[in-house]
């Protein structure tokens, strides 16, 4: 298929939001802060910040490469590497996750819009104190209908843009709306640091105490820096395939790792001085964010204004990571399997929905899937599972690939396709032929001797 036919970038800006709009999404704002929360404060985000360095770009890079040389989607691009080959493989272990991910993201996804229906109607307005705002978050996501409903219409709202194809619908929607959250959790950052008690929270989240890390911790940060920056299932693959051939690869990518760590680290800074100022637990799990905030919105002027800002600012960061998640799936069935995009963006998005029912009962809707498995409920399961595990196999196995199989010099080669140099190249090839597939298999192995996967 030529690459008209396949739709591109309108440039380097295009691409450098589109990745960045895949890339920022609840996972720096949600998932970030309750794992750091629960896996000790600082000396996560440390090892965050290490895994993000030595594992998380070298892996972006590596997906960027893989898309560049190929033009095609998770699956297709192995395949067009080494034909007939077992490889292909790991393209449907990345569409298997996106499939995963979507399917509870979806369902944190439409809290937010319940949060946003709530900030509407002035419910942030008033001073609300952690008891307050805890009963409004298990109110909302422990009724079935809501907790559904929700999911359903983001999962509509994903939908409809991907059917609108890549250039259009998907970067369209990142251009304006990715910086107006930049400032508004930059805003929001400065108040949280300002509240009473605020500088303990920051005390927690930037002075690292060792003697809580874990083997556990450990792997919540490899699969936290993956899940974040998009990776280890294809969608910088597949995002990567529209790269315009003039523009400079290498320098985008950085880009779109800078932007996302640094949103990251600002919802930390939000996050636990807040949590702090409020009395709460920085361990509550992923109901963290949603219970925290509500505390800080009406210590602002114009709270309520705020809040419907804030809201709608992380719904759309959220829709821009769903579409995405869509995103890889459709392409495959698109390229691979000769689908119209229209049937194939309905037909995905709609069993996905299905998947996504237990998730969305999963909190208090309905109790088989509360406490699902080691008194776990079902979307944190899934969200372990994919986020964390399907995630770091992707990113060991493509590093395999690329470093052993396809080669170093042919992937910095489709890097710099356009002429423009990468820097640290040689650097680069060390870490995805040693230094990476060494780190993932020996977090992985310790994981399994410990036997503690959840
Ligand atoms: N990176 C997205 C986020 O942080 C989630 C995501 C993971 C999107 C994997 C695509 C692939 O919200």
């Amino acid at each position: 298929m030529s690459t008209a036919s396949r739709g591109q970038w309108s440039g380097r800006l295009g691409f450098i939001l589109a990745a960045a709009g895949s890339a920022i999404g609840l996972g720096n704002i949600w998932r970030f802060p309750y794992m750091a929360g629960e896996n000790g404060g600082g000396a996560f985000v440390l090892l965050y910040l290490g895994c993000v360095l030595l594992i998380g770009i070298p892996v972006l890079f590596s997906e960027l490469a893989m898309g560049r040389k190929t033009e095609r989607n998770a699956v297709g691009a192995f395949r067009a590497l080494v034909p007939n080959s077992w490889w292909p493989a790991v393209g449907y272990l990345g569409i298997a996750a996106g499939f995963g991910i979507l399917a509870f993201y979806s369902v944190v996804a439409g809290w937010t819009l319940g949060y946003l229906g709530h900030a509407f109607m002035g419910d942030f307005g008033a001073a609300m104190d952690a008891d307050a705002s805890g009963a409004l978050f298990t109110g909302l996501i422990g009724d079935p209908l809501q907790a559904v409903g929700y999911t359903a219409l983001f999962l509509l709202l994903t939908i409809l843009i991907v059917r609108g194809g890549v250039s259009a619908g998907i970067e369209r929607a990142s251009k304006i709306l990715m910086p107006a959250l930049f400032a508004i959790l930059l805003v929001l950052a400065i108040r949280a640091l300002t509240l009473p008690g605020g500088m303990a929270g920051l005390e927690y989240l930037l002075v690292p105490d060792f003697s809580e890390l874990s083997a556990g911790a450990v792997m919540a940060a490899l699969g936290q820096a993956l899940f974040s920056l998009s990776l280890g299932m294809g969608a910088m693959v597949t995002y990567g395939s529209y790269f315009p051939k003039e523009e400079n690869m290498p320098q985008a990518g950085a880009l779109v790792a800078l932007a996302d760590t640094s949103v990251a680290v600002l919802a930390g800074l939000i996050m636990f001085p807040a949590l702090f100022s409020a009395g709460l637990d920085p361990a509550a799990g992923p109901g963290l964010v949603f219970v925290v905030l509500p505390t800080v919105f009406n210590s602002l002027p114009a709270g309520t204004l705020f809040a419907i800002a804030f809201y709608a600012l992380l719904a759309i960061a959220a829709l821009t990571s769903t579409i995405s998640l869509l995103e890889v799936v459709v392409a495959y069935f698109v390229d691979e399997r000769k689908w119209k995009r229209e049937k194939a963006a309905w037909v995905l998005g709609g069993v996905c929905f299905v998947l996504a029912v237990p998730s969305a009962l999963s909190q208090g809707g309905a109790d088989v899937f509360t406490s699902f498995l080691f008194d776990t409920s079902f979307l944190d399961i899934q969200n372990i599972i994919w986020g964390n595990y399907a995630l770091s196999i992707g990113a060991l196995a493509t590093c395999v690939f690329v470093g052993w199989k396809w080669g170093i010099p042919k992937a910095i080669e489709a890097l710099e396709a356009s002429g423009h140099r990468m820097a640290f190249a040689s650097a680069w090839g060390i870490v995805v032929r040693f230094v990476l597939p060494i780190a993932i298999v020996v977090v992985l192995g310790f994981i399994v001797s410990t036997g503690r996967y959840f």
